[in-house]
């Protein structure tokens, strides 16, 4: 609890005072106990041993005699075995978590020092089926751009598609060969798969097809106007395609997002004229290379990092490279952050890394690699449809809310048709996100769908509910008498639910600063635990002190508007009933 720790340390400095250890010391010690038993905080005193030349046993007992005094009011302190444990007082946590029921952001504070934040996520291909990767992306970028944007940031959103290269030249012919109209039409309904299937195995099959893809590529680099124009087609057929996943999905991302690898086109011979004037270009092989350090091919070999190819083409990591200049120098980006599967790791390293050799990036820049894990089936592999294709992600997400309609209206079969789809949709999807933001981003996870779409385990849909059922509570209470109440807290289930209601504020920053969403879900579900123990166990509406009954409903109050809030920097939604 950051707020213990900010309340207490005036107080303990004071006390610290004559053991002669310099601040920095003892701060160091001081962290979040880890049995809660014991207390909030913990500062362990064995290291202190050799200084002080005592037993961390007694340094211990004589650190707890001193600041006692200094922390009356706030907090307990006890001693056991070398540890100093602090405990807030039920007065202390009374007096804070009124304040943070007070506070619209629930004690969530905005940043300092706000800075600009470039998220490229998303980032699908033209003419390709999305797949569960870029599924991973979209709802992990999302929420990083709302907790960010809470956070007091500038979020710019960067929808990097992959809409230009050679493949285009085949996609091109195979769309003259079906006819625009009719390409259009396949493309409209998401089969984007089977269009570039087609257009490759024509492309493998059939040397004259081949021939023509090639010339088209050629035409399109020059910027042929009946080219450009063929080209557009399939662009905006896939983006409206992918307008509907994100619809569906409910995310932030919209037309003005997307900047496609043709945005960079323009200045991609001004990336190889910065490398060159910084001395980085070497030739090897026929093309122009910047060797990073550090990076080994197979065979032990410095790998390059390869910037125009032998034909005079460019390639992924020299528009990535035009990327980081056009964000840090026209959108004046501090922070570059690339959601973006963990294969791609190497790629980020070494385009990172002859940045900074170029000074395209320097110390005040921030890049990093929000790097993610696979989703995979109950196999333990890579997630496939029945038919053994990559998942189509408007088919997984249709069939989450069409499962969340069966179990809505098992739970509540008395809905309106209207009001049941919306709530379909919000279980349905979050449920999907949610599964996919409470893991650890970097592993990869199982999907599955009974576990995911249940009311009892770590799932959204037990978040909505929980949420829910705070709302009705309000319903049946029919009145605002609660709402400058203060909360007295006498109980160890109104204490508990107190702590977590104070620790949001940490959840959320170690969230935003480690690019976390797992956290802030860890924590959401812990708060709904809390919340619930307090309910079974501490009478609400039926407590016969009117103050009891007031403070009570605030606790409710903030435990729903935290859930509230929380679910919507996942992007996810929290209906008053379910
Ligand atoms: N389109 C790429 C893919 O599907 C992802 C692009 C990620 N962003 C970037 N700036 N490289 O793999």
């Amino acid at each position: 609890m950051d707020v213990l720790i900010e309340a207490t340390i005036p107080g303990i400095r004071k006390g610290m005072s004559t053991f002669g250890i310099e601040e920095y010391d003892w701060l160091s010690l001081l962290g979040p106990s880890t049995v809660s038993d014991h207390g909030d905080l913990a500062m362990a005193c064995h290291s202190l041993a050799r200084v002080l030349r005592k037993s961390p046993v007694d340094i211990a007992e004589n650190i707890c005699t001193a600041i006692t005094p200094h922390l009356e009011g706030v907090a307990q302190v006890t001693s056991m075995n070398g540890f100093v444990n602090i405990k807030a007082t039920n007065s202390w946590l009374s007096k804070r978590v009124t304040e943070v029921a007070s506070d619209p952001r629930l004690g969530v504070i905005k940043s300092e020092i706000p800075r600009t934040v470039a998220i490229d996520y998303s980032s699908p291909n033209v003419a390709k089926e999305m797949h569960v990767g870029h599924l991973r992306s979209t709802v992990i970028g999302d929420a990083l751009a709302r907790i960010l944007t809470y956070q007091g940031h500038t979020v710019i959103r960067e929808n990097h598609i992959g809409d230009w290269g050679t493949p285009f030249g085949m996609l091109i012919e195979h769309l003259l060969d079906l006819g625009e109209a009719e390409a259009g039409d396949e493309l409209g309904v998401g089969d984007l798969d089977s269009f570039y299937k087609a257009a490759r195995g024509k492309f493998d099959d059939d040397s004259d097809f081949a021939a023509r893809s090639r010339a088209r590529v050629v035409l399109l680099q020059s910027g042929d106007e009946e080219t450009l124009h063929l080209w557009k087609v399939l662009v905006n057929e896939s983006t409206r395609y992918f307008n509907e996943v994100y619809r569906l999905l409910d995310v932030l991302l919209v037309d003005g997002d997307l900047m496609g690898e043709s945005a960079y086109h323009p200045l991609l011979s001004s990336v190889v004229s910065r490398l060159s004037d910084a001395g980085l270009l070497e030739e090897s092989g026929g093309a122009d290379v910047v060797f990073p350090g550090g990076h080994l091919n197979r065979e032990g070999e410095p790998l390059p990092l390869i910037i125009r190819k032998g034909d005079g083409g460019y390639n992924y990591a020299t528009t990535d490279i035009a990327c980081i200049i056009d964000r840090t120098e026209r959108l004046n980006a501090d922070d570059l952050l690339y959601v973006v599967g963990t294969p791609q790791s190497r790629h980020f390293e070494m385009v990172f890394e002859v940045c900074r050799m170029a000074d395209l990036l320097g110390e005040e820049h921030r890049s990093e690699h929000v790097n993610f894990g696979s989703v995979l089936g109950s196999d333990g592999k890579v997630l496939k449809s029945r038919s053994g294709s990559a998942v189509k992600l408007v088919d997984l997400l249709e069939e989450s809310i069409s499962r969340a309609t069966a179990v809505v209206d098992e739970k509540n079969p008395g809905l309106e048709d209207g009001e049941k789809r919306k709530i379909a949709r919000a279980v349905g999807i979050g449920a999907v996100k949610f599964a996919d933001l409470s893991n650890d981003r970097t592993r990869d996870y199982v999907f599955d769908w009974s576990k995911m779409l249940s009311f009892e385990g770590d799932t959204s849909p037990y978040l909505q509910y929980a949420h829910a059922r705070i709302c009705s509570i309000f319903t049946k209470a029919n009145d605002s008498d609660w709402l400058d109440y203060p909360i007295n807290i006498n109980d160890h289930y109104e204490a508990r639910l107190a702590r977590s209601l104070l620790s949001y504020r940490d959840s959320f920053e170690s969230s935003a600063r480690d690019l976390m969403p797992n956290r802030l879900c860890t924590h959401l579900l812990s708060l709904s635990s809390a919340f619930t123990s307090f309910y079974e166990n501490c009478p609400v509406l039926i407590a016969e002190d009117p103050e009891v009954r007031n403070g009570r409903l605030r606790l409710c109050d903030a435990t729903a508007r935290s859930l509230k809030i929380g679910l919507s920097l996942l992007g996810i939604e929290a209906p008053e009933r379910m």
